[in-house]
C-alpha cells in the first residue's frame, strides 16, 4: 500500500514506542521547522513519558535503540528535551519521486473512500450571482476536487435559494411582462428590481404577488411553469459562470430549497412528535439549551412561522435528512459565510437530536470571511453596489490581457487572450484559495496579478519555465534514475515526496490554502534548484536526473493547480 512519508515514520515510531513498553503512545510526526532539525521531527517521546513518569531524554534514547529507520533515514538524532529527529536519506526519496512519476495519481494514497456530500455555491436564483457568491462556488469546488482525487465519492450539491415569498413577486411580474410582451428576463438583476418596485409600490401587485405564492406552493400549472422559466434563466446565468471559472457544478448537482418543500410538513410533525418542536407565539420552536441568548434563556430555533410558512432552517433539516437517509454521506460539508455559522451550529444540534444525522455522519460548516475592497471595506462598486461576479472576471480578463500584451507584444492575438484567460481567471481563484479561509481578505487586482510571491502568476511561470526546459531538451530520457547528490535536488525532492501530505491536509482541516502554500513551496525549491544545479547544461546521468526531476516537478504543479481548478500554459 502506498504511504505518506508521515504514515511511514508513524508507524515506525509507534513500534519502536511499543517495543520500549509505550503501548498505544502516539508518536507525533511534523515536518521540521528548521534545517538543523532534520526533515521531520518524531515529537511523542515528551508525552509519552510524563504518562509514564519517565525521564524523556532517557526514554528517547530507548525508543532509538529500537527504531528501525535503516533504508528510509539518514540521520536519526535526539535534541532537546527527547525530541527525534530524522533526516531522510537521499536513496529513499530518489525511490519516493520514482515511484510517483510511475504512477498516474503521482503516488498519492487513496485510502478506503467516503461518500462525501459538498454543499456549495448555492446562489439564490432570484438575483444574479454576486462576489459574495465567489469564495463558496471556489473554495468548494477546490475541495470536492482534492477529495475526489484522494479516492473519496464526492457528492456535489447546490442548495440554491429557489423558493420562498420572492418567487411570487417574481412570478407575478413575469405574468405582467408576457402580457406586455417584453423579453423580461434579460437582466435578472435588474428584472428583480423592478419587480421588487412595483411590490412596494402597488398594494394591487402585491396581492397577487402573494396569490402566486399559495398557487406556487399549491401546485398551480400557470404559475409553477412561470417559476420554471424563470429558474431556468438564472441557472442559465450561473452555469455561464461556472464555466468561464471552470468550476464543475452540473444541473444534476443542483437540488434547492424547493426540493424538499414536501418534506418540511413532514419534518415539522416529526419534530413535535419527537418532543423538540413546541409552540411559541404561534410558531413552532424547537428550544435548544446548547444555546443560550442574551436573558440566558436556551436559544430558539424557529422552524414554522406564525402565518404556517416554512424557513431556510426548515429546509436544512429537510435536506440533511435526505443526505443521510438518502445519499448515505458520511461527511457533509457546508460551504457557506461565516456569517451562518450560528444557524449551522443550531442546525446540527437538532438533526443530531432528532436523529436526522447519525453520530457516525460528520457535519462541518466550512465557512469563509468576506471580501474587502483595497480600502478595508466590504467590496462594492465605485458607487456602492454590489459586484457583479460576471463584470469581475471579465475585469480579470482585460488586465491579464493588458498585462500580457505589455510582455509580448509579438504574439498573436488568439495566444494572448487564452494566456490571459487562464492567467485572470486563476489570479482571481488563486488570490481567494490562497488565504485562510476564516478570516476576510483585501481582493487586490495588483497583489494577485503579481509575478512575484504567493500568486498564480508566479506558479503558471514556474510551470511553463519548465515546459520550455523540455521543449529545448530535445532527447530525454523518461526512464533514467534519479539520483540526488546536491542539498537544492534533496530539497525539491523533499518537497516533491510531500505532495499527498499536503493534499491529506486540507481534505482533513477543508482549508485550500495548505495546497497554495504547498505549491509556492514547492516552485520555490524548484527555482533554488534551477539556479544552484544545471540541467541542460550537465551531462550524462545527472542531466537526465534532473530533468526527471524537473518532469516530476511539473505534473505537480499541474496537478495541484488542477485540484485548485487552475489551469496551466506551456508557455507564458
Ligand atoms: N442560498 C444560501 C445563501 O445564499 C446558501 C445556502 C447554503 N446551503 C445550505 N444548505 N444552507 O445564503
Amino acid at each position: 500500500m502506498k504511504q505518506t512519508l508521515i504514515e511511514l515514520l508513524d508507524a515506525r515510531v509507534r513500534a519502536a514506542l511499543n517495543a520500549v513498553g509505550c503501548e498505544g503512545a502516539a508518536a507525533v510526526i511534523a515536518p521540521s521547522g528548521r534545517p538543523e532539525f532534520g526533515d521531520y521531527q518524531a515529537n511523542g517521546v515528551m508525552g509519552a513519558a510524563k504518562a509514564r513518569k519517565m525521564n524523556p531524554r532517557a526514554l528517547a534514547e530507548q525508543v532509538l535503540a529500537q527504531l528501525d529507520l535503516a533504508e528510509i533515514a539518514s540521520k536519526v538524532e535526539i535534541a532537546g528535551p527527547g525530541f527525534i529527529n530524522i533526516t531522510i536519506a537521499p536513496d529513499f526519496l530518489a525511490q519516493q519521486l520514482e515511484a510517483a512519476l510511475a504512477d498516474e495519481h503521482l503516488g498519492v494514497p487513496q485510502p478506503a473512500s467516503q461518500r462525501v456530500v459538498v454543499d456549495y455555491s448555492s446562489p439564490n436564483l432570484a438575483k444574479e450571482m454576486h462576489v459574495g457568491h465567489l469564495r463558496s462556488t471556489i473554495i468548494g469546488d477546490a475541495l470536492a476536487r482534492v477529495l475526489r482525487f484522494l479516492g473519496h465519492q464526492v457528492i456535489a450539491q447546490n442548495h440554491v435559494g429557489d423558493w420562498g415569498t420572492q418567487f411570487g413577486m417574481l412570478t407575478a411580474y413575469l405574468i405582467e411582462a408576457e402580457q406586455e410582451g417584453e423579453v423580461a428576463l434579460a437582466d435578472l438583476e435588474d428584472f428583480y428590481r423592478r419587480a421588487k418596485q412595483r411590490f412596494d409600490a402597488d398594494e394591487a401587485f402585491a396581492t397577487r404577488a402573494r396569490e402566486c405564492v399559495v398557487k406556487l406552493q399549491g401546485g398551480d400549472a400557470q404559475v409553477n411553469a412561470l417559476w420554471q422559466k424563470f429558474l431556468d434563466v438564472s441557472l442559465h446565468h450561473c452555469e455561464s459562470l461556472y464555466a468561464k471559472l471552470g468550476v464543475g457544478l452540473k444541473r444534476e448537482d443542483v437540488r434547492g430549497e424547493s426540493a424538499y418543500n414536501d418534506d418540511l410538513s413532514v419534518v415539522v410533525r416529526d419534530l413535535q412528535a419527537k418532543g423538540l418542536a413546541v409552540e411559541s407565539e404561534g410558531a413552532q420552536v424547537v428550544f435548544l439549551e446548547e444555546f443560550k441568548n442574551k436573558e440566558d434563556q436556551p436559544q430558539a430555533y424557529i422552524v414554522q412561522k406564525q402565518d404556517g410558512g416554512y424557513l431556510y432552517s426548515t429546509s436544512d433539516l429537510a435536506a440533511v435528512r435526505y443526505r443521510a437517509g438518502s445519499l448515505k454521506a458520511d461527511r457533509v460539508l457546508y460551504v457557506v459565510d461565516a456569517r451562518q455559522a450560528l444557524h449551522f451550529q443550531q442546525m446540527f444540534t437538532v438533526a443530531r437530536k432528532a436523529a436526522y444525522a447519525p453520530e457516525s455522519m460528520k457535519l462541518e460548516h466550512v465557512g469563509f470571511g468576506v471580501m474587502l475592497g483595497e480600502d478595508g471595506k466590504p467590496f462594492k462598486t465605485r458607487t456602492g453596489g454590489t459586484v457583479k461576479l460576471a463584470e469581475l472576471l471579465d475585469e480579470a480578463e482585460h488586465r491579464a490581457f493588458a498585462l500580457v500584451s505589455e510582455k509580448n507584444s509579438e504574439m498573436p492575438e488568439a495566444q494572448r487572450r487564452e494566456i490571459a484567460h487562464v492567467v485572470g481567471i486563476g489570479s482571481v481563484k488563486y488570490a481567494d484559495l490562497s488565504k485562510n479561509r476564516n478570516s476576510d481578505y483585501v481582493f487586490s487586482w495588483d497583489s494577485m496579478l503579481s509575478l512575484e510571491g504567493n500568486s498564480a502568476p508566479y506558479l503558471l511561470f514556474a510551470y511553463a519555465r519548465i515546459a520550455g526546459v523540455f521543449r529545448r531538451a530535445e532527447n530525454f530520457d523518461a526512464a533514467a534514475s534519479i539520483v540526488l547528490t546536491e542539498e537544492a535536488e534533496r530539497q525539491l525532492a523533499l518537497a516533491l515526496a510531500r505532495f499527498a501530505e499536503a493534499l491529506q491536509t486540507v481534505a482533513r482541516e477543508t482549508m485550500p490554502h495548505f495546497l497554495c502554500a504547498y505549491l509556492y513551496e514547492l516552485a520555490g525549491q524548484f527555482m533554488r534548484f534551477y539556479e544552484a544545479c544545471p540541467v541542460l547544461k550537465s551531462e550524462g546521468s545527472v542531466r537526465e536526473s534532473r530533468l526527471r526531476l524537473c518532469q516530476l516537478t511539473a505534473r505537480t504543479l499541474k496537478t495541484g493547480l488542477g485540484l485548485l481548478g487552475i489551469e496551466t500554459l506551456e508557455q507564458m
